[in-house]
């Protein structure tokens, strides 16, 4: 029988791109979403036979428990989702980030599933002078952050030799997404060369750790096949920081970057300019020395290449107003109407 995987919060920026890597790796997959961006980026699953999607809120007791059936891992990555969405809507943060969110591990433990990862973040370092492993002090600087730090302490305390659980500390994302999001820091800098014709940076030298998409899917995969191992200090769970060394840029390295691959798709020199401070206090640099030995993962993707799409979408009009308000968390909620 074809392992059945529940991907919560599918239809998101990483969720529907993921989807798409999973069922290219013969897992079926069931989808579990509020749909709070609209359901756009699930639609071409509509027609494939090997994809579920249920539309359900995981702040509903009954949704999560009833979704469990027949499922042979999970992978939680609804939430709500950036610094500046969860200082906009506090309560609906601290009841998806972190109560829902322990909800969903405690029922799939009794479930009797295995396998289950669960999506964080390196903003759980905050600021940090020394390159960060996975055993770093953790100093969240945002409600958004503590709610990641208290679900991966509280999801690590239930985990026991039959119920393992793998914590994805992933890096920031980029990269094109049938749900895009503008406001990812390569995603930003691209859009704002499209709509203005110069990246502008404040600040610009804190350090970052950058992912793409396509590469922080292969890192899904590659620690759904691993063995259920556990180490000493976690217990029967693991926590892999996800990204790789070379892509811990400083903010102005990644402007230069994104500018490196607009030149290349248009031909048109963007200029960075550099003003002031950043108003995000977040600077730190991170060890994947864990994730590269223990699951041979290496990536792939380059902020060039992702800026070099981006563009080629926005310049297509495939991507017709990237002002819209669905494609940043934080000016977005259910209540809004949903355009396109
Ligand atoms: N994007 C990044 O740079 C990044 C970096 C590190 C970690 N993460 C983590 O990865 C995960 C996915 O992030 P993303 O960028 O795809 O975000 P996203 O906002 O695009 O997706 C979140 C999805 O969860 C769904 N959702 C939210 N609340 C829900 C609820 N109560 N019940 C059911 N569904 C709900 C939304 O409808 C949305 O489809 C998150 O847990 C995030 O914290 C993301």
């Amino acid at each position: 029988m074809k392992k059945r995987v529940l991907v919560i919060g599918g239809a998101g920026y990483l969720g529907s791109v993921l989807t798409g890597r999973l069922l290219s790796e013969n897992y079926d997959v069931r989808i579990l979403d509020s749909f709070i961006y609209g359901k756009r980026s699930v639609q071409k699953f509509s027609a494939d036979t090997r994809v579920e999607v249920i539309e359900g809120d995981i702040r509903n007791i009954e949704t999560v428990t009833d979704n469990m059936q027949d499922i042979h891992s999970v992978i939680l990555l609804a939430a709500v989702v950036g610094d500046p969405a969860s200082k906009a809507r506090p309560e609906q943060t601290i009841e998806t980030n972190y109560l829902a969110s322990m909800l969903v591990a405690s029922s799939a433990k009794i479930a009797g599933i295995k396998k289950f990862l669960y999506a964080s973040t390196c903003s759980v370092y905050g600021v940090g002078k020394e390159i960060l492993d996975e055993n770093a002090l953790m100093n969240p600087v945002s409600l958004y952050a503590r709610t990641k730090v208290a679900s991966e302490e509280g999801i690590i305390s239930i985990a026991d030799s039959n119920f393992r659980p793998v914590i994805m500390r992933m890096s920031t994302l980029y990269g094109y997404s049938p749900r895009m999001r503008f406001d990812l820091v390569v995603n930003t800098m691209t859009m704002t060369a499209f709509t203005e014709g110069k990246i502008t940076v404040f600040g610009g030298n804190q350090w970052r750790p950058l992912l793409g998409l396509e590469d922080a899917s292969d890192a899904y995969v590659k620690a759904l096949e691993s063995e259920p191992g556990g180490n000493g200090t976690a217990g029967y769970g693991r926590i892999y920081n996800v990204g790789s060394e070379e892509q811990n840029y400083t903010i102005t390295e990644v402007a230069k970057l994104t500018a490196k691959g607009i030149k290349e798709a248009s031909g048109k020199e963007i200029p960075v300019n550099i003003e002031g401070d950043s108003v995000d206090v977040r600077d730190y640099r991170v060890s994947f020395k864990k994730i590269q030995g223990e699951l041979n993962f290496s990536v792939k993707q380059t902020i060039p290449d992702a800026a070099k799409e981006i563009w080629g979408k926005l310049d297509s009009k495939e991507i017709r107003d990237p002002k819209q308000k669905v494609y940043y968390n934080h000016y977005f909620d259910a209540s809004e109407e949903l355009i396109g």
